[in-house]
């Protein structure tokens, strides 16, 4: 039994922030910018909250699968940035479907998210519980920024992005690595808020918000996304050349580059989407495979390596036989 994707969806919110619209908040430019991440503009929320984002994104997974919300009996969402301490974003995405009875949590692992919440429901459908899941990478970091801190304000955006996965004969989900190190919690994080005041307030007031140590986290994910794709052709016995296409996570065009430079893939083969949404941590793989999906790149049969790198440290791939 294999676990099989048979819908992709994604969402954006409305509001568009440029690199000149930047500037015009903090010390930076276009051109620097452009130049060390390959970010041209990202989506923010206005007041949009994570939930509504990922549910519009998996209405049009559903709708590709040709699937209902009834037809669901699991639902993962990966997110940072959930609405509420709790119920879990996954439960307010569920009741917003109006599906009732299929099992719903979140998984939380930054920019690995999406990764770490595929591989979940994958093991799910594997074991024979589970038929047809909703797997959702959904985030509003921007609510976690420091907008006068031009060193991280200028890297993340908002989305979501949604897979319908489903128990199939025919191989899907070939292998899935998973990795963590905490050991490096203090290069990206965002700190705890005082649970004497709502989340949403604190973050407001700009008491809270998240840092990090950009160059050491650079080196890192370059380093650790390399070893992360010979690990996973070694388990599946496959050659580069058999990959089809890479869909990294969106953090810097300069670390995609890299990874595609050890996978020998040209870049015509790599989904990139960070010029057009920034770093939206777990929704950006997703929203890169929604994307090259609807516009017609990636086709039925052909094998994707996704693959992804966050706070945590997190890190972790999907090989898929689309
Ligand atoms: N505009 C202009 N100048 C800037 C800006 C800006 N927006 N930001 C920083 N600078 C300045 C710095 O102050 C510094 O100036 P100085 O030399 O006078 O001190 C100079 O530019 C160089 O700064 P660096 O931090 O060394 O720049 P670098 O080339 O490393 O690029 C960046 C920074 C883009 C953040 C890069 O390190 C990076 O992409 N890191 C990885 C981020 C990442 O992959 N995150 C993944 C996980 S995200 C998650 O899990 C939520």
């Amino acid at each position: 039994m294999y676990s099989k994707i048979t819908g992709t969806g994604s969402y954006l919110p409305e509001k568009v922030m440029t690199n000149k619209d930047l500037e015009k908040i903090v010390d930076t430019t276009d051109e620097w910018i452009f130049e060390r991440t390959g970010i041209k503009k990202r989506h923010v929320v206005t007041d949009e909250k994570t939930s509504e984002l990922a549910v519009e994104a998996a209405k049009l997974a559903l709708e590709m699968a040709g699937k209902t919300a009834e037809d669901l009996d699991l639902i993962i969402v990966a997110t940072t940035t959930s609405d509420l301490i709790f119920p879990s974003t996954a439960c307010l995405v569920q009741e917003r479907l109006d599906n009732h009875g299929a099992a719903a949590f979140d998984v939380q692992a930054v920019c690995t998210g999406f990764v770490y919440a595929l591989a979940t429901a994958d093991k799910f459908i594997k074991s024979g519980t589970h038929k047809c899941a909703l797997v959702i990478g959904a985030e509003t970091i921007s609510r976690l920024l420091d907008w006068n801190d031009r060193g991280t304000c200028v890297l993340f955006g908002d989305g979501a992005g949604a897979v319908i996965l489903e128990a199939s004969e025919e191989p899907g989900i070939l292998s899935t690595h998973l990795h963590a190190d905490g050991k490096y919690k203090d290069l990206l994080k965002v700190d705890s808020p005082d649970m004497s005041s709502s989340e949403y307030e604190r973050v407001k007031q700009g008491e809270v918000y998240l840092t990090m140590k950009g160059n050491e986290v650079f080196r890192m994910a370059v380093n650790t996304l390399g070893r992360i794709v010979d690990e996973t052709l070694e388990a599946n016995n496959m050659q580069k050349s058999d990959v089809d296409w890479l869909v990294p996570h969106q953090a810097n065009i300069r670390i995609i580059n890299a990874t595609a430079k050890k996978l020998k893939v040209s870049t015509d083969h790599v989904v990139i989407t960070v010029h057009e949404h920034g770093n939206t941590s777990a929704a950006s793989i997703p929203l890169a495979l929604d994307v090259a999906v609807r516009d017609g790149r990636i086709k039925r049969g052909e094998t994707l390596l996704l693959e992804g790198f966050g706070g945590g440290f997190t890190w972790g791939s999907a090989l898929i036989k689309f």
